[in-house]
């Protein structure tokens, strides 16, 4: 094999050793041979696999259904998929190719991506450069405002919950992990009401105010978990990193202190002026309000403005970025 052709197999396929077509199909699963294991979820697990008739490598989510819970009704991956088909089409969504049951195992097959953005900040030694965090930023607020356009909230924003596409589309970050999301509308498309009654979910990293009160989560929420992950993903660091309490319920009442309307330009020290305007508007709305995307897409895309910086889509890890961050990236990464 010339060193050309072995540069195609490794952008075909980051994860694992090049695919033999004559390997029987030992683990096939509804025509895809899954390949290597990529994520571990609190629902079951991700393996990256390939689509035996077309060669296509996709992302294969498993849900192994308990013998208690025949029904669809009661298990995470009949509702992540539904959500999906509601958010069909979306720029920086991943497309289902296929999702169904086989012996009790819930399947959905999915594009795959790329690192994710915990994994790249990690690559990149911890942080990113604002150049890199605001080109992020702009994609970010549109694919949530599009999240939103659909009715959904998706109430677990975190890094780890965004990953950069691959191949023709590793310039695009894209959202998934929707098992938390749900219809911020009625079924005659009023507003969901408010509640304040309900147990806190998502990252207690990235969770807001609200979600620590118990609150009833809203269109506001995601944006203001999107400006707790900017500070992380620009500063590798929030107040509430390592914070110790004698209970997991006193730790929650601590970093919902520490996250009070009064701490935030504590939280935003680090970052430029932007970031605080940005958290200070989103904690300002009410339940239902409709953010303006826009006025938040501007506050960064002033700062590059003010930089002179262009949206080049030259990111911290890729080969031509002068930032000196990005060599830890591992090989099954390397395609870029
Ligand atoms: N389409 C995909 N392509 C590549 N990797 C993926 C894909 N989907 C998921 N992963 C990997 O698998 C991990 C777990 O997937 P996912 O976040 O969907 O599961 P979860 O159980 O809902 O997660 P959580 O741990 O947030 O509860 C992700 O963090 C990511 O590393
Ligand atoms: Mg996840």
């Amino acid at each position: 094999m010339s060193a050309d052709e072995s540069h195609v197999t490794m952008m075909y396929d980051p994860y694992i050793v090049p695919f033999r077509a004559e390997r029987p199909a030992c683990r096939s699963v509804s025509g895809y041979q899954t390949r290597t294991r990529i994520g571990v979820g609190s629902f079951g697990e991700v393996w990256s696999a390939v689509h035996l008739r077309s060669g296509a490598l996709v992302a294969i989510k498993f849900e192994i259904a308990k013998e208690s819970e025949p029904s669809a009704g009661r298990q995470a991956l009949p509702y992540e998929h539904a959500i999906y088909r509601m958010l069909r089409g979306g720029i920086g969504i991943p497309r289902v190719h296929w999702f169904g049951r086989e012996e009790m195992t819930n399947i959905m097959v999915l594009d795959v991506l790329g690192p994710t953005l915990e994994e790249l900040r990690f690559f990149c030694r911890g942080r990113l450069t604002l150049k890199t965090v605001l080109m992020l930023a702009d994609q970010l607020i549109s694919i949530i405002e599009f999240i939103h356009s659909r009715g959904i909230v998706i109430r677990d924003v975190k890094p780890e919950n965004m990953a950069m596409g691959l191949k023709r589309s590793s310039h695009i970050v894209h959202i998934f992990d929707f098992g938390m999301a749900r219809s911020y509308k009625t079924a005659t498309g009023e507003h969901i009401p408010f509640q304040d009654d309900l147990r806190p979910i998502g990252a207690p990293r990235y969770i807001n105010q609200a979600s620590f009160l118990g609150h009833e989560l809203g269109r506001k929420d995601d944006l203001e978990s999107l400006g707790f992950v900017l500070v992380w993903l620009y500063t590798g660091s929030l107040p509430w990193k390592g914070a110790k309490a004698q209970s997991i319920p006193a730790k929650l009442q601590l970093i919902g202190e520490m996250k009070a309307t009064e701490r935030l330009p504590d939280i935003c020290k680090d970052c430029p002026d932007e970031f605080l305007t940005y958290l200070q508007y989103c904690r300002g709305l009410g339940f239902a309000d409709k953010p303006d995307y826009d006025m938040l897409r501007g506050l960064f895309r002033g700062i590059m403005e003010r930089e002179s910086w262009k949206y080049d889509s030259v990111f911290d890890w890729c080969p031509d970025s002068d930032s000196p961050a990005g060599t830890l990236m591992p090989d099954r990464f390397v395609f870029f």
